[in-house]
């Protein structure tokens, strides 16, 4: 006797020519299925993807279902079985078979930057529509496991508020889908996600960032000696031990730290040491650039993103505690730098450079 494989469910034992749709209904798995003609061929509402087995597609199937035959879905009244066949039931998809269709994920998208723009209720909070549009323009990338990593989690993001907002019935779709439809994306999508990220960590840097990395290097090097040709080095007379100009300033790159060294004897506390200005300070600076990589997930938990339990992303406005920390330490080296280098005159008295 053959066999009506549910994915997910059950396998049913059926007498040989048994009606898909009738052996669906007796077992309980028609919720989703009206299949309000009762079989005539005519409603399109019995549609199932069987993906094994399964007789002569009919040409009352193919006026109703159209390009959706080849994604394998037949009208179940049509079905007679002959065969073991295995079958796809809408409300008890299985991840690893479902069929992700982009123009649903479309709607959804369309749905969620509904939300943001008509009752500024986003979803996830905190994500902007040009984020959202991005995503709506990409779901065929999405859908066939070529984004990033970050769109992923957001789009996963996404499905399961609208599941755990109840919104998933208000989605407009002509796409047939249910709340396990939404489910399954989530778990498809989950499948898809390391998938997505081994095939991008397994592209070498080499040769490719490499190649970049040389041909900068090429021409910084190219244009730097042309420009050595037409300006001279500003080279100060020979230095002899016995004259030391006043004020003796070191060269640019060293002149945060030079002024660090001027300033901190005059912080008091803890703080009043050359140690301070001259070797912990700039230190703790540089450790922290070097530890950005390792505690970035931390430093953002104290954002918008990390509060809302969502790990940083790639993108800077998904990372702004790192960025802002950083900028701010390179912004304050600069100042230093211009300080010692504009503002410090004989004796590093500060001095105004237009007087
Ligand atoms: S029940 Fe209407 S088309 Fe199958």
């Amino acid at each position: 006797m053959p066999k009506v494989i549910i994915l997910g469910q059950e396998e049913i034992e059926v007498e040989a020519g048994a009606n898909l749709l009738r052996v669906i209904q007796q077992h309980g798995y028609d919720r989703n299925l009206p299949a309000t003609c009762d079989g005539r061929c005519t409603c399109g509402t019995c549609a199932v993807r069987v993906l094994k087995g399964g007789d002569e597609v009919k040409p009352c199937e193919k006026d109703l279902l159209k390009d959706q035959i080849e994604k394998k879905w037949r009208l179940s009244c049509q079905v007679l079985v002959e065969q073991d066949i295995e079958v796809e039931v809408p409300g008890y998809e299985v991840a690893e078979a479902l069929e992700i269709e982009p123009g649903l994920l479309a709607d959804i998208l369309d749905f969620a930057a509904d939300r943001l723009v008509f009752h500024g209720n986003p979803l996830p909070s905190g994500v902007g529509l040009k984020r959202l549009k991005d995503l709506r323009r990409r779901v065929d990338e999405i859908v066939a496991g070529e984004a990033d990593p970050a769109d992923y989690r957001l789009v996963r993001q996404i499905l399961l508020e609208l599941l755990e907002r109840d919104l998933v019935k208000e989605i407009p779709s002509k796409h047939p889908f249910t709340e396990r439809t939404v489910e399954m994306m989530i778990q498809a999508f989950e499948k898809r996600i390391p998938k997505a990220i081994e095939e991008r960590e397994e592209v070498l840097t080499y040769p490719y960032f490499l190649y970049v990395a040389f041909a900068i290097l090429f021409f910084l090097l190219g244009g730097l000696s042309i420009y050595a040709l037409f300006v001279d080095a500003p080279l100060e007379q020979t230095a002899t031990p016995t004259f030391t100009p006043n004020p003796e300033k070191a060269p640019w790159y060293f002149l945060g730290i030079q002024e660090l060294l001027a300033i901190s004897p005059n912080l008091g506390g803890f703080l009043n040491s050359i140690a301070i200005g001259g070797v912990i300070l700039p230190g703790l600076v540089v450790l922290f650039w070097l530890a950005i990589p390792y505690i970035e997930p931390y430093l953002e938990a104290l954002g918008p993103r990390g509060r809302r339990g969502l790990p940083p992303g790639r993108r800077l406005s998904e990372r702004p505690v790192t960025v802002a920390l950083f900028t701010l330490s390179v912004l304050l080296f600069v100042a230093l730098v211009v300080i010692g280098t504009y503002f410090r005159g004989p004796n590093w008295e500060f001095v105004l450079p237009w007087r």
